[in-house]
């Protein structure tokens, strides 16, 4: 079942989303070759207490830190640690925050320092990809609409899409109905409906869309060791378009 969220509903999440947008700017500047991903959780962490929310991710069905920081092939659901962050890099951090037991959701991708013209041609279309799918959605469209528009800026580069992850509803729970495919599927029949909250997440791979999960339980890597990128933003439907709720 998808909820409909009721206006002091959106605007818990929205609260959380603007410390979650918080975050994610702090980590703008913090990321940088020599800090170890402990070091940004804990600035996370601590970003997230100081505005009155909690960090969504800690001990969510066992997760054991704040954020998620995943490196260069890592997609998604890397844990911080002592690893250092390196010159080139492409760092994934995702940030989740709750605010009177509402959840925002969102991530980005950085690019430390520089890298070469594929691997940023890369980053941006997987950014692009989400704004397409963003661009779509407006009350009364099928979800699946927002699942080809995504879908539609990996085939157009040739890039892999991630099947086993997913967008999803968003609210008292992290993860709610419905799953959000980056690619067109027959599951994603529903008809969006003003007040529907979402978090819509592209994962892309550069080269081959194929993933393992490590020995950690939780760290998502490509399996050609190939570049992963990330992109993802808590919206709610309107019945003209959407609003961003993990914007400034
Ligand atoms: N943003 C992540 C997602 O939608 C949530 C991570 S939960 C965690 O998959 F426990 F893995 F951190
Ligand atoms: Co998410």
């Amino acid at each position: 079942m998808v909820s409909i969220k009721t206006k002091e509903e959106i605007e818990k999440i929205n609260i959380a989303g603007s410390v979650v947008y918080g975050v994610l700017e702090l980590m703008k500047t913090v990321v940088k070759p020599g800090i170890s991903t402990n070091r940004l959780n804990q600035l996370a962490d601590e970003y997230i207490r100081e505005n009155n929310c909690t960090p969504s991710f800690l001990n969510y069905e066992g997760y054991p830190k704040s954020i998620c920081i995943s490196i260069n092939d890592e997609v998604v659901h890397g844990i911080p640690g002592k690893r250092k962050i390196k010159k080139g890099d492409i760092v994934k951090i995702d940030v989740g925050a709750c605010y009177k037991g509402y959840h925002a959701d969102s991530a980005r991708t950085y690019i430390v320092g520089q890298t070469n013209e594929e691997i940023r041609q890369f980053v941006n279309n997987t950014e692009k990809a989400l704004y397409k799918g963003l661009s779509v959605i407006k009350e009364g469209i099928k979800l699946n609409e927002v699942s080809k528009a995504i879908e539609s800026v990996a085939k157009e580069n040739g890039y892999g899409v991630i099947r086993e992850l997913t967008g999803h509803g968003i609210g008292t729970n992290v993860h709610e109905d419905p799953y959000i495919f980056n690619y067109e599927n027959n599951e994603s029949e529903l008809t969006l409906k003003e007040g529907m909250t979402l978090a819509i997440e592209p994962m892309f791979s550069l080269k081959k869309r194929n993933i393992w999960m490590l020995e950690d339980g939780w760290t998502i890597t490509t399996q050609d060791g190939s570049v992963a990128a990330h992109f993802e933003h808590t919206i709610v439907v309107t019945k003209e378009g959407y609003k961003i709720l993990t914007g400034e």
